[in-house]
């Protein structure tokens, strides 16, 4: 069989052109395959790339982090505050130089625009943007108030609306990669969720139009709607009531932040090159 090298019809573009080395072999799909072994080390393929994460401080966002560092990634893990990022800042520097702390309000518009760019100054680009960073303020529709549902908006949706567009340039210029997290709520409703079905539903039109927007620029962009999730978002709920959610979800447990990072990692990796404009349900079933 050839060797990948002897298929490299394409010039490789400079440096900062491509994510995915992968793409240099797309002259000949068939010999583009490869089976990766799971006994080997996770492939360094985002050695060198920049990926920002919101919401990075704990849950699903840490989780994210630190699987796009074991690639090579260098992380900006956005939170809040940058202290609260600190933990995971050293869960990534244990794999991969370069990643950083640093704090925003993600519904504030101007300051997500100079956070980007503080980002690109001290990371050196930006080639991935995973928009993690959500709340919830649950209330049946006659008891929620107004807002509650704005602030739920302006975290979820206008908060992803905000980094991607201060981030969609250097992403064009990267040919990088968009992963927004929605949830399933999105898809399906949920009672007492009006605010946050309506965000993450959100999500999804805006993926989809971004993803029409920016193929042409080789930026894919995608959504992963998670189900039930065990982290800080969840914990409030009764031992009753999560239990109920066991109950109800097909593959008979809980998700971990893993499950939804394992996702995540696998659109930024060279496995999501050809898939975009998609919602990625990651909920063992739960919404079937
Ligand atoms: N857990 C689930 O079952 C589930 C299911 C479906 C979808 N999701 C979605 O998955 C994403 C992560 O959820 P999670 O369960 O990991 O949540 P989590 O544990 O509550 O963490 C939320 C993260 O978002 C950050 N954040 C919240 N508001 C912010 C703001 N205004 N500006 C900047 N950062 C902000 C928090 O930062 P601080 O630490 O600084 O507060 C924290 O890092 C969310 O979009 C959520 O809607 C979760």
């Amino acid at each position: 069989m050839q060797s990948p090298e002897a298929v490299r019809t394409v010039p490789p573009s400079p440096p900062g052109e491509h994510l995915h080395p992968r793409r240099f072999f797309s002259s000949d799909p068939l010999q583009a395959t490869s089976v990766s072994d799971p006994s080997q080390p996770p492939a360094r393929d985002l050695e060198g790339r920049v990926a920002l994460v919101t919401g990075a401080s704990r849950g699903i966002g840490r989780a994210i982090a630190v699987r796009l560092a074991v690639r090579g990634a260098r992380v900006a893990c956005v939170a809040t505050r940058a202290e609260n990022c600190e933990d995971t800042v050293e869960a990534c520097a244990a794999e991969t130089d370069g990643a950083r702390a640093y704090g925003v309000d993600v519904a504030d518009t101007q300051a997500v625009a100079a956070l980007v760019a503080q980002v690109r100054d001290e990371l050196d680009g930006l080639a991935v943007l995973v928009n993690n960073a959500g709340v919830t303020r649950d209330q049946l529709l006659l008891r929620m108030s107004e807002e509650d549902f704005d602030r739920v908006i302006e975290v979820n949706l206008k908060g992803s609306w905000n980094f991607l567009k201060a981030a969609a340039r250097p992403l064009m210029k990267a040919r990088g990669k968009i992963v927004n997290i929605s949830s399933v709520v999105g898809l399906t409703g949920n009672a007492g969720q009006v605010n946050y079905a309506a965000s993450k539903a959100g999500i999804h039109g805006m993926t989809r139009s971004l993803a029409k927007e920016l193929a042409g620029r080789g930026v894919c962009v995608n959504a992963v709607a998670p189900g039930f999730v065990a982290t800080d978002m969840t914990a409030d709920l009764t031992e009753g009531s999560a239990q109920e959610w066991k109950d109800s979800i097909p593959l008979g447990r809980i998700g971990t932040p893993d499950d939804v990072a394992a996702a995540v990692e696998f659109l930024i990796g060279p496995g999501g090159d050809y898939i975009t404009g998609q919602v990625i349900v990651v909920d063992g079933g739960l919404s079937l």
